[in-house]
């Protein structure tokens, strides 16, 4: 099933000023196709779970429209819509068997007691939970429950699933087990599904697409690569990982994307933001694992575009990487990774280095 969001808007009474109103949706449009996973990343407050709920129909947006398929249904009640919304774990029944919550979609639906134990039984397979039938929810961890909750949703084959924040009362090695496994099962049942969480990694990992967002606002739709390597902004380029940008004036654009820094040395990109113009002041992002350190002045230009030199202000040591800051004379320190410290070389905090990129590694974006 297709859902396509068409100058989505809400608004709620401001809880600060009496008689305003404040916006957490402005004007959204999003396609997302038939079996897509699609992800809605951004800070707490950017506007994802009600995103989320006037899909499922709990909210109404203010204006705009919402479709699912060719159907618009902004005035069809969430019974209606044939999605499912997964909650967290916490959300399954207690006083009901694994079993008896797995099934209660369909049993609410009437089916037949045979057709039910077949279905139920099929879905606990997939998602690894067979042995636990018979068991209650308090006699199980907690990627178990969640598995059971994702089990619930999935036994009803609704047209489209959505999560919010599923895994946030997870532990860590448990969110990333489990998001894994979210992936595999929506892949092997092709449920188009809509996931909301804060977490950039968990949004790599399962997202065919990520839509960020900031104050109820689209920044920027793209698969996973997209939004790392060619973020549309600093708020993008900021928010799903660690960033280097260095203040530049667009020369060219398009396949041969040049600029020039701030001492006047030329530089090539990889890629350009298609709202820069020559002539515009720019960033040029470069990622921390892509700035290539080395002894000062030993610099192997062959595949660089660029090099400075800088001070080593700070490297913490993490076994399989070290993390440098520089004092490069930018506005705030450089950041460089340097993987595998043992096959490479070690720098200290005072030492002078150079450092390089790739053309590929770098993008322009543009200042705003
Ligand atoms: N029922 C409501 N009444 C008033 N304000 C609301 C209501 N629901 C959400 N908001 C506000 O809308 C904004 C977006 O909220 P939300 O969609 O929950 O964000 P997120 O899920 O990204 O953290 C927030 O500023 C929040 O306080
Ligand atoms: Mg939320």
């Amino acid at each position: 099933m297709s859902v396509r969001l068409v100058d989505v808007r809400k608004e709620f009474p401001d809880p600060e000023k009496s008689g305003g109103i404040m916006v957490a949706v402005k004007d959204m449009n999003l396609e997302i196709r038939e079996g897509e996973f699609i992800t809605l990343l951004g800070p707490s407050g950017c506007g994802k779970t009600t995103t989320l709920r006037m899909i499922a129909g709990f909210e109404i947006p203010s204006t705009g429209q919402i479709w699912i398929n060719d159907e618009m249904v902004n005035d069809q009640p969430p019974n209606k819509r044939d999605t499912t919304m997964v909650f967290q774990s916490y959300a399954i029944f207690p006083h009901m068997s694994v079993e008896q919550n797995v099934g209660f979609g369909l049993e609410l639906k009437g089916r037949p007691k045979s057709e039910i134990n077949t279905e139920v039984a099929k879905v606990m397979e997939v998602m690894g939970i067979t042995e636990l039938g018979k068991r209650r929810p308090d006699q199980l961890s907690g990627g178990q429950q969640q598995r059971v909750a994702l089990a619930r949703a999935i036994v009803n084959k609704p047209r489209v699933l959505l999560f919010d924040e599923p895994l946030s009362n997870l532990d860590a090695k448990l969110r990333e087990t489990m998001r894994v496994e979210i992936r595999r099962i929506q892949q092997s049942f092709g449920i188009t599904s809509v996931y909301v969480t804060h977490d950039q990694d968990e949004a790599m990992t399962v997202s065919d697409r990520i839509v960020v967002m900031e104050k109820g606002l689209v920044m920027q739709v793209g698969s996973p690569f997209e939004i790392y390597s060619r973020p549309s902004c600093k708020f993008v380029a900021d928010f799903i990982g660690k960033v280097n940008l260095f203040p530049v004036k667009t020369l060219s654009v398009g396949e041969d994307a040049r600029a020039q820094d701030r001492r006047g040395v030329e530089v090539s990109a990889g890629s350009a933001d298609p709202a820069l113009k020559p002539g515009d002041d720019a960033l040029l992002m470069v990622r921390p694992e892509s700035l290539v350190l080395s002894k000062a002045g030993s610099v192997d230009q062959k595949n660089s575009v660029e090099w400075g030199s800088g001070r080593v202000i700070k490297s913490v040591y993490l076994g399989s990487v070290i993390e440098y800051e520089l004092d490069a004379g930018y506005d705030k320190p450089l950041m460089a990774i340097s993987y595998d410290p043992v096959n490479g070389e070690f720098f200290k905090d005072g030492d002078e280095v150079s450092f390089s990129f790739s053309q590929r590694a770098a993008h322009m974006l543009p200042l705003r």
